[in-house]
């Protein structure tokens, strides 16, 4: 006799559990992933079981704040994720609207059916840069030429506490390129070019990121995600183009590219971004080698896998094949970042036509959940009483002074012209780079692409300068130099370099520094006096020609807010430990100029890999 159950049952069964026909359980108000005892992994399982399709899609979602219709979407679509890309801030940037922004979309979040937190993801890339008043740090080549884990550590953690006190608790951070032509605009935003030194301080900024031993230290209220970014070989596109083609043996891939890879997992990273670039015409969104075969599989990387900014738009065929290929692929949260509305109705036919199987959906949806159990956003989904002064505090501030000094390479001091004597020297600063913390600080300030002038709180290398002797008064700064007739004086600090970009605005075909700059150098030299040049770049720049012209050159590189660090290196209070992260080129004609390859023709090299003087 068939088992036949009363139709009465199973009506009974379909009022008490509405969703229970889709496969799903019933009531989750009562579901064992609200029990904090268990694993996360235990409770992503189980709060997978209770949802719907759409709510699964839904949290694939990653939507930047400024195209959010309204809060409301947040709830009305079960978005994943929200983020804040460069320059997306409230209308007041105050680490209180941050905060007040921040908890606004989680509270829609949690007002559900299953109250799933959101994650709240931004570019805290060399400091809370997004927010005014936060300090920013030396971007990565500066701390790179730090060679130093322990302090990059340090500042990870420093960086966490003022991410945490706007209600944020995911950065898409730190950027573990290793850059192999430095005409490419993101030359900065890798620690070095070698994959050992990448390695070593990329592991060490998520750890201070993420606090250890991760994953369980993510729980902790004052650690935050960490990203590394972008997977993989973006710095090593042909002629250094953003977003273009890397044409590697598997050798090079593994060994240069791959390896800070390798260490960020083992240090537990939490999510991993994927790169733009392409891999031998591979785009890597496309590639399903790499992200699954490679960085799932035989890394065992067990965290979450991002897109970049609306990536899929970049590969062939429509939304709906662009998405199909990032998702089966192995991408879990698409960084959309807009058209949210398309991309649910996108997703949604792919899987009722089996083209991105419910397999699929459901282990994506399952690294989402995971992450939000190990961050312990269901038990803290808003931060609660965080400390805004965290934000640009003076411990902070101390931090990256230390950081800045112990950045800056000394290429140059012909007659121990440095260390600056502090009284009675009289000193003429000239450039108007010199007074300009939006030089000092590069792109991905307050805005993505950065901007010259006052952009945020700190000190410029002009005032650093005047703080650090004795009298002020005997300091002087022109900005042209036509101005330098008019100055007694017995040494001249030149200050030359990079106005701020970001990514593919920064590519350069052309290194040299501009012809203003040069000819400030020219003219000091001519006046016989003394001439201190100080370089403020994202990378090396073509100064060949110019070097006889400079008793002493110090790099600088992108220091960031903390401008007195730089004073701390010129008149004497810190001698000069920076070392070279990159090979210095002699002309554009040697690019691209690897170490290696520097080692074979050192002809090709002004500097090699490594160098740096002290007093
Ligand atoms: C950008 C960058 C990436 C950043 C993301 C979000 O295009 O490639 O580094 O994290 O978008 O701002």
């Amino acid at each position: 006799m068939k088992n036949h159950k009363p139709v009465w049952l199973l009506m009974i069964v379909f009022l008490l559990f509405p969703t229970w026909g889709c496969g799903v359980k019933g009531d989750p108000s009562r579901g064992r992933f609200r029990d904090s005892s268990l694993s996360p992994e235990e409770r992503a399982r189980d709060l997978l079981s209770y949802m719907t399709i759409e709510e699964k899609i839904g949290q694939m979602a990653m939507v930047d704040r400024g195209y959010l219709k309204s809060p409301h979407d947040i709830a009305e679509y079960g978005l994943g994720a929200i983020l804040s890309g460069g320059g997306s801030a409230p209308r007041r940037n105050t680490p209180e609207s941050w905060k007040e922004m921040v908890d606004g979309f989680q509270r829609e979040a949690l007002g559900t059916r299953l109250g799933i937190p959101i994650l709240y993801g931004i570019d805290a890339v060399h400091g809370h840069n997004n927010v005014h008043g936060a300090v920013i740090f030396p971007h990565n080549i500066g701390l790179g030429a730090t060679g130093d884990p322990e302090l990059v550590e340090r500042i990870g953690r420093a960086v966490a506490e003022e991410v945490v006190a706007t209600g944020i608790h995911w950065t898409f951070a730190p950027c573990v390129t290793v850059p192999q032509d430095e005409r490419w605009g993101r030359t900065y935003e890798g620690f070095g070019e070698d994959p050992e030194l990448v390695a070593r301080l990329g592991a060490a900024l998520i750890r201070g990121f993420q606090g250890v031993p991760a994953p369980e230290s993510l729980a902790r209220p004052d650690t935050i995600l960490a990203t590394a970014k972008h997977f993989v070989a973006d710095g090593g596109t042909t002629g250094g183009k953003d977003r273009g083609d890397a044409r590697l043996t598997e050798e090079e891939l593994r060994k240069v590219h791959l390896r800070p890879y390798v260490e960020a997992v083992k240090a537990g990273v939490g999510s991993v971004m994927v790169s733009f670039s392409s891999i031998n015409g591979v785009k890597m969104h496309a590639n399903r080698d790499l992200i699954q075969g490679v960085l799932r599989g035989e890394l065992g990387f067990d965290g979450l896998i991002v897109s970049d900014w609306a990536a899929h738009t970049e590969l062939p065929g429509s939304l709906e094949e662009k998405l199909a290929t990032v998702i089966n692929a192995g991408v879990d949260m698409i960084m959309i970042p807009d058209d949210y509305r398309g991309f649910v109705a996108a997703v949604k036919s792919l899987v009722e036509e089996g083209v991105v199987s419910r397999k699929r959906i459901d282990e994506a949806v399952y690294r989402i959940l995971l992450t939000k159990f190990r961050l312990g956003l269901f038990e803290r989904p808003i931060q609660e009483d965080v400390d805004f002064s965290m934000v640009g505090s003076e411990p902070h501030r101390a931090l990256a002074r230390e950081a800045v000094r112990k950045s800056v390479v000394l290429l140059k001091n012909d007659g121990g012209v440095l260390p600056l004597k502090k009284e009675g020297t009289r000193i003429l600063v000239l450039g108007d780079k010199a007074d300009d913390l939006g030089v000092q600080c590069g792109g991905w300030t307050i805005t993505w692409q950065g901007k010259r002038g006052r952009v945020t709180e700190g000190t410029t290398i002009l005032e650093a300068i005047r703080k650090a002797v004795s009298d002020p008064s005997l300091v002087t700064h022109v900005r042209r130099a036509s101005q330098l007739a008019q100055v007694k004086a017995d040494v001249i600090i030149v200050v030359v370099g990079e106005t701020p970009y970001a990514e593919m605005y920064g590519d350069r075909q052309d290194l040299s520094l501009t012809r203003e700059d040069a000819e400030l150098i020219i003219h000091a030299s001519q006046t016989g006096l003394p001439v201190v040049v100080v370089l403020v770049s994202g990378r090396p720049r073509i100064i060949t020609d110019l070097l006889d012209s400079m008793d002493a050159l110090l790099a600088v590189w992108l220091p960031g807010t903390e401008g007195d660090g730089i004073a701390d290196v010129l008149f004497g209070d810190y001698a000069p430990t920076g070392k070279l992260p990159f090979v210095w080129p002699r002309s554009m004609e040697v690019l691209p100029l690897t170490i290696e390859e520097s080692g074979h023709h050192p002809e090709k090299a002004l500097f090699p890999y490594g160098y740096g003087l002290s007093y």
